[in-house]
């Protein structure tokens, strides 16, 4: 297994791992502000949110000729995903040029309902889903990992290995056309919770113990953080007003990372699309 070691160089957008990408460092640059949306309700969020996903995979597919796409897990994909399998979304993607990666899962068989893969799977990736060839899709090798007794570390740096060799690179760190991410009610996006080593790490891809604080309680794997600084895009989404405190903390308050990871998802080039109560505590809405 070639590890799973990112770069130690600089970043374009969010600080390079291994200098502190994870604390407060007033010394970095500016990475901007994303584009913030508040849909009416959750299912217009659903919508939009798809939509900008086949907007990403037209462009990828037009500009570069393939479209790879980090999704993730929690509770918005289910309704995105019964979007993009609608024809009106469906029809528009050349779906043999898409790849679809996840940024996160749960350490869990695929057929567990709790796998992100597994999400996926229910509609997505069904008969009735979209015609994407299954080379395409891309999950973390958990199954093989629990099969063969592999261990949630090496199931991270085998993945890593993966996207390192299909997907280009800036600054050594994986490119992707968009990155999926949901926000969890701690502020934290794939599974990097606050204070989490990743936020300081130079792997590529980490295992993480199963959080006591956020369910579900199973150990995760999860690619770096750093994967949203050199993404050509990032989608957010967040519901529900319990997440409305730590909406407008990460969205408007000092850029602190290690204390709310989501803020790393704070960046031009970024699209938040939020439901009216998660964005209930923002300024601007
Ligand atoms: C996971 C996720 C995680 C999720 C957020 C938001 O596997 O749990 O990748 O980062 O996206 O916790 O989840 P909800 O959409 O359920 O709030």
């Amino acid at each position: 297994m070639t590890d799973a070691l990112g770069p130690r160089g600089g970043r374009p957008v969010i600080p390079a791992p291994g200098r502190g990408h994870g604390q407060d460092d007033d010394e970095q640059t500016d990475p901007g502000e994303p584009e913030v949306i508040v849909a009416v309700d959750t299912e217009a969020l659903s919508g939009l949110a798809a939509n900008r996903v086949v907007e990403a995979m037209e462009a990828a597919v037009a500009t570069r000729g393939r479209a790879d796409i980090a999704l993730t897990g929690g509770s918005t994909p289910r309704a995105m995903y019964d979007r993009l399998i609608a024809p009106a979304l469906r029809d528009r993607v050349a779906w043999e040029h898409v790849h679809l990666w996840w940024g996160d899962d749960r350490f869990v068989p695929r057929t567990d309902p709790r796998s992100n893969a597994g999400l996926a799977d229910e509609r997505l990736l069904a008969p009735a889903g979209v015609p994407i060839p299954t080379t395409n899709v891309h999950p973390f090798p958990i199954d093989r990992a629990l099969a063969d007794g592999l261990g949630a570390g090496w199931c991270a740096a085998a993945y890593a290995s993966e996207v390192r060799a299909a997907l280009p690179a800036i600054d050594g760190w994986p490119s992707f056309d968009l990155v999926v991410v949901g926000i969890g009610s701690d502020g934290h996006l794939l599974s990097v919770f606050p204070n989490s080593p990743a936020l300081t790490s130079d792997r590529i891809g980490l295992a993480i113990p199963a959080p006591a604080h956020i369910e579900p309680h199973v150990d995760r794997v999860t690619l770096n953080p750093a994967i949203l600084g050199a993404a050509r895009a990032v989608l957010a989404t967040a519901t529900s007003a319990p997440k409305a405190e730590v909406i407008a903390r990460i969205l408007e308050g000092p850029r602190a990372p290690g204390v709310l990871p989501g803020i790393l998802a704070r960046r031009s080039g970024a699209t938040w699309i939020l439901d009216r109560d998660s964005a209930s505590r923002l300024s601007r809405s």
